[in-house]
């Protein structure tokens, strides 16, 4: 497995793979299962699989949340390998944001509710982003989850404004047995964190937005948010705080439930 920390770097070590496809995985590392399944897909489907791994400063508000966010590279690059990728671009902030870097991708409508109102610019920085690596890798098919339905809604918009020539395909969310969505901030919990966290997929499991609500109240979670979301398929989606860790999770409204 290669691993390219320029973009110059990446591009020429990706010039003799362009006659087969090319499948990109964007991630921020602390890789779980649930990004193994994202990259398991392209593994399938693609003859080169590239695996970004960029914590991105400019989806980030709270300086707390990017710096404490787990990092691992040496683990990361090992899974990586493991799970098959061909190459992994792992670039400095430096690399994608150099000195006067002054150009951001919006995504004004889907880019402002639900989590965009409770972060403004995450899915800017996210956008901004995504948009830079499809240039850099210039991929056939890109691979996310749908554990974050927005970010899925937000990226297929962008594709589609700017005539973007590739194909993204949303994965479903894996799940711990007792029901938890996999996130890279779950090792951030305590143990009756944990506990309590259980209340976001049971109270999402009721597809109904004031059970969900009422549910999650009753066990005292913080709560930014609990809404149908209007995306394609429309999804019951919530966000909320167990001590300083947030999470989101989302079910879809048109599978049997
Ligand atoms: P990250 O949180 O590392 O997630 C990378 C990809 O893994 C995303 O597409 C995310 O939806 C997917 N993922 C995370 N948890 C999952 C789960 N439990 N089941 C299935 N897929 C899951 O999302 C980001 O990074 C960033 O915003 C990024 C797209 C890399 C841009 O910086």
């Amino acid at each position: 497995m290669r691993v390219c920390r320029t973009i110059t770097e990446a591009r020429t070590a990706l010039e003799p793979h362009r006659d087969g496809t090319i499948g990109l995985v964007p991630t921020m590392g602390a890789l779980h299962a649930g990004h193994l399944s994202l990259i398991d897909a392209a593994r399938s489907e693609c003859s080169t699989v590239v695996m970004s791994l960029f914590v991105n400063p400019a989806q980030f508000r709270n300086p707390g949340d990017l710096n404490g966010y787990p990092r691992d590279e040496p683990r990361d690059l090992a899974v990586a390998a493991d799970a098959g990728v061909d190459l992994v671009f792992a670039p400095d902030a430096s690399e994608m944001y150099p000195p006067g870097f002054q150009t951001w991708v919006e995504v004004t409508d889907l880019g402002a509710m639900l989590e965009g109102e409770h972060r403004p610019d995450h899915f800017r920085g996210v956008a901004t982003v995504c948009l830079k690596l499809f240039n850099i890798v210039d991929p056939d098919v890109v691979y996310f989850g749908q554990k974050d339905a927005q970010q899925v809604a937000v990226l297929r918009q962008l594709i589609a404004d700017l005539a973007l020539e590739l194909e993204l395909r949303a994965l479903p969310t894996v799940r711990d047995p007792d029901g938890l969505a996999l996130s890279s901030r779950n090792v951030r919990l305590s143990a009756p964190g944990r506990e309590l966290a259980l209340a976001l997929p049971r109270s999402l499991a009721t597809r109904d937005p004031e059970r969900a609500r009422a549910l999650l109240d009753g066990v005292g979670i913080d709560v930014d948010y609990v809404e149908i979301a209007p995306f394609d398929p429309p999804v019951l989606a919530a966000a909320v705080r167990v001590g300083s860790t947030r999470l989101i999770d989302n079910v879809s409204l048109e599978e049997d439930s």
